[in-house]
């Protein structure tokens, strides 16, 4: 199936799906299954993680889907004891060969892992990576602003994307305004709060108004304020369901509406302690 998934321009010029599919937590053999729905449903972006144990189950998906290389989107991320130059060299060939492909168009560093001090060396990996053209575009997840002003001093190229927790009880302000002052692209992980975002009474409300579910007005939330998002789903009805999210458009005032859910409720890890 073929739906029009709008793009995003990143900074260097490369398009990326605003929706993709998110795989975390999903078993390497169901990861098969998950992602060629979600290939038949119409995703073309995935995004996995080495740490995820699936790329392996992504890779086998894509082969079989028959979908040429250039119409998908592959991210990957390195994870934190692969950070270093050498060491993040290494785990980009191990994540090319388990995902059965030359390239990503976008590698991140998952986590700062401030502790060990290393993302600056992981980030000169990504750049020598991307210089090489063995990946398109080079980014960072869970990345705060001191952790981006810290790599901006040294970096030669601008991350691309920053992949952080975001959803409507907890909507990262201030990582969101260091992004877009930099011009990096702001991509949001756990866009549905793994489910926990779909209860509260504007959500519920703009769903009846539009007649969608609680899962697409979070969704078209998030689009309509110019995020990238990944939901991650094994369940089919709600593969197809996170992708139909075109036909309609939140108003001003339901939008302020779920702006105003926001409470600081991280559920993920900080990323100025977590080291993995
Ligand atoms: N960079 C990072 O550190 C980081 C951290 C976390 C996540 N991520 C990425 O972001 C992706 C998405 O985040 P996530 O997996 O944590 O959470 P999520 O996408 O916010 O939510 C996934 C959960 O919501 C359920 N769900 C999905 N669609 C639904 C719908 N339409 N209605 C009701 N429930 C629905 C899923 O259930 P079923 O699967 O049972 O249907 C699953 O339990 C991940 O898969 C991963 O790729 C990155």
């Amino acid at each position: 199936m073929s739906i029009d998934i709008p793009t995003i321009t990143l900074n260097n010029g490369v398009s990326m799906p605003q929706l993709g599919f998110g795989v975390f937590q999903v078993p390497d053999e169901e990861t098969t299954t998950a992602v060629t729905a979600a290939l038949q449903a119409g995703y073309r972006s995935i995004d996995t993680a080495a740490i995820y144990g699936n790329e392996a189950g992504v890779g086998r998906a894509i082969a079989e889907s028959g979908i040429a290389r250039d119409d998908l989107f592959l991210t990957s991320k390195v994870w934190n004891s692969d950070q270093g130059y050498d060491a993040t060299l290494r785990a980009y060939d191990t994540t090319l060969a388990k995902l059965g492909v030359d390239a990503l168009d976008l590698y991140l560093i998952h986590w700062p892992a401030p502790a060990q001090d290393l993302y600056r060396d992981t980030w000169r990996a990504l750049e020598r990576i991307h210089a090489d053209g063995r990946v398109r575009a080079i980014g960072v997840s869970n990345f705060e602003p001191e952790h981006l002003d810290r790599l901006l001093a040294s970096a030669e190229v601008v991350p691309a994307v920053n992949q952080v927790e975001l959803h409507p009880a907890f909507q990262n302000r201030a990582v969101v305004a260091a992004n877009t002052e930099h011009g990096i692209a702001t991509e949001a992980w756990s866009p549905l709060a793994q489910g926990a975002a779909l209860g509260s009474e504007p959500v519920l409300t703009a769903a009846a108004a539009h007649g969608v579910t609680p899962a697409q007005v979070v969704l078209r939330w998030h689009l309509q304020q110019g995020r990238i998002i990944i939901p991650k789903s094994v369940t089919p009805a709600r593969i197809a369901e996170n992708l139909a999210v075109f036909g309609f458009d939140l108003t001003d005032d339901e939008l302020t509406a779920i702006d105003a859910l926001d409470v600081h409720g991280r559920t993920g890890p900080h990323p100025a302690t977590f080291e993995g």
